[in-house]
């Protein structure tokens, strides 16, 4: 049996053990989570204890101009190896540790039960210069809306633009803490491409640097936003990167340009066929496509499953400027169901015989919104709603950031964009496709010019 001093002792040893315990733990986890804050100034240390000061100047430069030299020949590697490293640990350390409880509890994220307090925990920070990417543990019983609701009071708090809010997976939120808008500028189209990928046809740069592709082949695109958000340049964008096909005939265009030819009329040389209205030309335009396409759905069943460049036939892109002129607002009731009826069979047919439906729409009324389903690749480029994201990309989406209805007039172009089958939305801008750029399209597509561009595509992948 212990007698009453010793067990005092033991008590104390033990405590003793346990804060021992708890600051290892606490030490590692803080060398592991700022290994360059401490592991400078400890190497530092004992680098100038062990060889003496001249010794430790001498490394400093020439860790300097080791520094310098990567920078210069590999500028890539050491943003992201070095810069975003030291920025991360810097962000996390002297923006979210030191503020993270406070703004919690004045933001009212934090709750009480009783004494104890629930906070919701910082979680991995990743710095990308342009954006932080927080990831947040929520407390128990808390909805990612509470969130959203708390945006722009996060944003002003860590010092940063403006604040979106991703749902990871249950219980984990993202938070991206905008500094700066990699888009901002206006993006210039590239040259032509030699070859055209169907599967992947680029026609912009996403915010994260990465090409933005739209897929053509077994796919149609929707694209929705608001009077000058930058739907011609997507547009633009997808006919200048197809134009070596389209010039070698291995791919044809046909648009329908229900406001009188304001769009497509910028280049019509680029296009097979072009109907300049709503009416009876654009839906007898629109039928005979869609007979096309169930000929050749006919002619491939049995023979092969997706249109392929060696059938010898083109892929057809049909391109209509105002979707819902046609399908909608069209007064005449027997002519807007015909358009209804064709549109329904070459989205929903075309895939595989090798036709693409491009549909651009301003307004994503409920009339329209009920046809989205049949675009597997859908483009909400600037929105009046926060409401009409969903409508356009889908449901929940908007809850995984993509916040189309923030998108500034000073940026047409800028889209979020999202294919069936992909998880993440992605923020995006088209090229900017100027008028002088429509004109040497013009002159590149139109055969008697095109002994004048020497670039010979080697043809469509398909
Ligand atoms: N990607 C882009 N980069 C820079 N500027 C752009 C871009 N796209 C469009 N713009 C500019 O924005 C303006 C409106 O663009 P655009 O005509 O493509 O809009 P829209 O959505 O087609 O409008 P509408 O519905 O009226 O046809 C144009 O003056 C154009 O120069
Ligand atoms: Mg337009």
């Amino acid at each position: 049996m212990l007698v009453p001093g010793k067990a005092k002792w033991l008590a104390a040893l033990v405590f003793l053990a346990w804060l021992v315990v708890i600051g290892v733990v606490r030490l590692v986890l803080v060398v592991g989570r700022y290994p360059l804050f401490v592991w400078v100034p400890v190497v530092t240390a004992w680098c100038s204890l062990s060889f003496g000061v001249s010794t430790l100047v001498l490394v400093v430069l020439s860790l300097v101009a080791a520094l310098v030299l990567w920078f210069g020949l590999y500028p890539v590697s050491f943003r992201r190896h070095c810069w975003l490293r030291v920025l991360t640990e810097w962000r996390r350390a002297t923006v979210y540790v030191p503020r993270w409880r406070s703004v919690m509890r004045l933001a009212e994220l934090s709750k009480r039960d009783g004494r104890r307090e629930y906070r919701p925990r910082l979680g991995r920070v990743r710095s990308e210069g342009w954006r932080d990417r927080v990831r947040v543990r929520m407390v128990p019983a808390q909805s990612p809306e509470v969130w959203e609701l708390r945006r722009e009071g996060l944003a002003h708090a860590f010092g940063a633009r403006s604040c979106r809010v991703r749902v990871v997976r249950p219980r984990v939120v993202e938070l991206d803490f905008v500094h700066s808008d990699p888009l901002a500028r206006p993006v210039s189209v590239p040259a032509f491409p030699d070859v055209v990928d169907l599967k992947r046809v680029t026609v912009g740069v996403t915010e994260t640097g990465k090409p933005w592709r739209l897929r053509l082949l077994g796919s149609q695109v929707l694209v929705v936003g608001v009077p000058g958000a930058g739907k011609g340049s997507v547009l633009w964008s997808l006919v200048w990167q197809l134009a070596p096909s389209v010039r070698d005939g291995l791919v044809r265009l046909v648009g329908i340009d229900p406001k009188g030819g304001m769009e497509l009329g910028q280049c019509p040389d680029a296009f097979d066929r072009v109907a300049y209205d709503n009416g009876a030309d654009a839906v007898a335009l629109l039928e005979e496509i869609a007979t096309e396409v169930k000929d050749r759905a006919t002619r491939y069943r049995g023979v092969r499953r997706l249109w392929a460049r060696s059938t010898g036939e083109p892929f057809t892109v049909l391109v209509v400027d105002e979707l819902a002129d046609l399908i909608a607002y069209q007064p005449d009731r027997q002519l807007r169901e015909r358009a209804q009826r064709a549109i329904q069979t070459i989205t929903s047919q075309g895939r595989a015989p090798g036709y693409a439906v491009v549909g651009l729409v301003q307004d994503p009324r409920k009339e329209v919104v009920s046809f989205r389903h049949l675009f597997t690749t859908r483009v909400a480029l600037r929105l009046d709603e926060p409401g009409q994201v969903d409508m356009v990309l889908g449901d929940g989406v908007r809850q995984r950031g993509a916040a189309a209805h923030e998108i500034g007039e000073d940026t047409p172009g800028v889209a979020w964009t999202k294919q069936d089958g992909q998880r993440e939305p992605e923020r995006a801008r088209a090229f900017h496709v100027t008028d002088d750029d429509l004109d040497t399209l013009r002159r590149y597509v139109r055969p008697a010019e095109v002994r004048a561009f020497p670039t010979s595509p080697e043809g469509v992948a398909a």
